[in-house]
């Protein structure tokens, strides 16, 4: 099948055209470089063996959305993850988040509803539209916490976004996963996740101060009601989580949806302490890591992780990986990023 992945050369995007590949499908990948580089693209063919075509523009231009979907006629689904996705960013400078995550999910979807043919549509959702949620592990059907950030906002609106196209497009089958922690990279370091200056997020910090680019790690907080203090989250490999892309897809491409448009939680059911994953990378690393508890970060939550029972009944779907082999990965990809 011919599938367009908008933000195809991101981390979560590059993990799931690889997964794409390996399962026989042709691969059109949309990106503007504005957050990962076109030598990506190599690196997938490295590991696939196959070179997914890719045409590099912003999907926020109309016209050229309207003139790709008129040039590829034939795409079978699309798996939307192109989106800013910094928190911190999203509170500076919120129109950005707002034009940027929305207008062009807008767009994409006036292609896909003004044709007559059915459409596949699978979009990049986050476990942040819980925020604190009541109830742990989360299932879909805890109710949506008004947002804590304007990015957070980008995907509850987006969410509804697809919800009411759904309702009066009979043409348009829609999944929207949402994803827990993702972190790790390829098992052949070909591909992982680079980010552009500080990491705002945990496993890069780690591995970036392991490796000596950063001085210290700084642990936000240890007075959480929690086990030792420290937050929980669920840390997914992206490889699972790029996996679970491909079986949502495949659940519309063979018609086995329930309803025209349905939600997944995607994480590994398991929470871990910031503690925790400390500890589990010092065993896969082999060394200390330099950390000192601070103050906590202002709009954390203390504890998210998914219940992961709809995606593993319905999809067939479960993460394989445990948080030993994530971290694994992610220090292997760094050593090699910076080797
Ligand atoms: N943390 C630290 N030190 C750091 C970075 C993070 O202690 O330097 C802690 C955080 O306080 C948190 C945990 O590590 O307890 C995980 O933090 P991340 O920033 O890695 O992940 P978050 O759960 O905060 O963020 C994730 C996604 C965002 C999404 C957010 C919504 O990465 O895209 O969930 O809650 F918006």
């Amino acid at each position: 099948m011919k599938i367009l992945v908008t933000g195809g050369l991101g981390f979560i995007g590059s993990h799931t055209v690889v997964e794409l590949q390996n399962k026989g499908h042709e691969v059109v990948i949309i990106d503007n470089c504005s957050n990962s580089s076109a030598d990506v693209l190599d690196r997938i063919t490295k590991i696939t063996g196959k070179k997914p075509v890719f045409e590099q523009f912003d999907l926020r231009e109309k016209n050229k959305v309207q003139d790709f979907f008129n040039r590829h006629d034939d795409i079978n689904g699309v798996i939307h993850f192109a989106a800013s996705k910094a928190v911190g960013e999203s509170v500076e400078n919120p129109l950005l988040y707002y034009e940027n995550n929305l207008s062009t999910l807008v767009y994409i979807l006036q292609q896909l509803t003004g044709k007559s043919s059915t459409a596949n549509f699978i979009f990049s959702s986050s476990c942040t539209v819980y925020g604190q949620a009541d109830e742990l592990p989360i299932t879909e059907n805890a109710p949506v916490k008004e947002a804590e950030s304007p990015y957070g906002n980008t995907k509850q609106i987006g969410e509804e976004i697809i919800r009411d196209t759904c309702k009066v497009a009979s043409g348009l089958n829609a999944i929207s996963l949402r994803y827990f922690n993702p972190i790790g990279a390829h098992p052949s370091s070909e591909i992982g996740e680079l980010p552009i200056g500080v990491p705002q997020n945990l496993i890069p910090y780690i591995t970036q101060t392991a490796i000596g680019l950063r001085e210290q790690l700084s642990v936000f907080g240890d007075d959480y009601p929690t086990s030792d203090g420290t937050c929980i989250r669920d840390y997914i490999h992206v490889v699972d989580l790029a996996k679970a892309h491909v079986v949502a897809l495949q659940r519309l491409l063979e018609n086995k949806n329930a309803s025209n448009y349905e939600v997944f939680n995607v994480g590994t059911g398991t929470g871990s302490t910031v503690l925790e994953v400390i500890q589990s990378f010092e065993k896969v690393s082999n060394q200390k890591l330099n950390y000192k508890i601070v103050g906590r970060r202002e709009g954390d939550i203390t504890a998210a992780y998914a219940d992961t029972t709809k995606a593993n009944n319905e999809l067939g779907w479960k993460a394989k990986s445990s948080l030993d082999d994530s971290l694994g990965s992610a220090w292997k990809w760094e050593q090699k990023v910076r080797g």
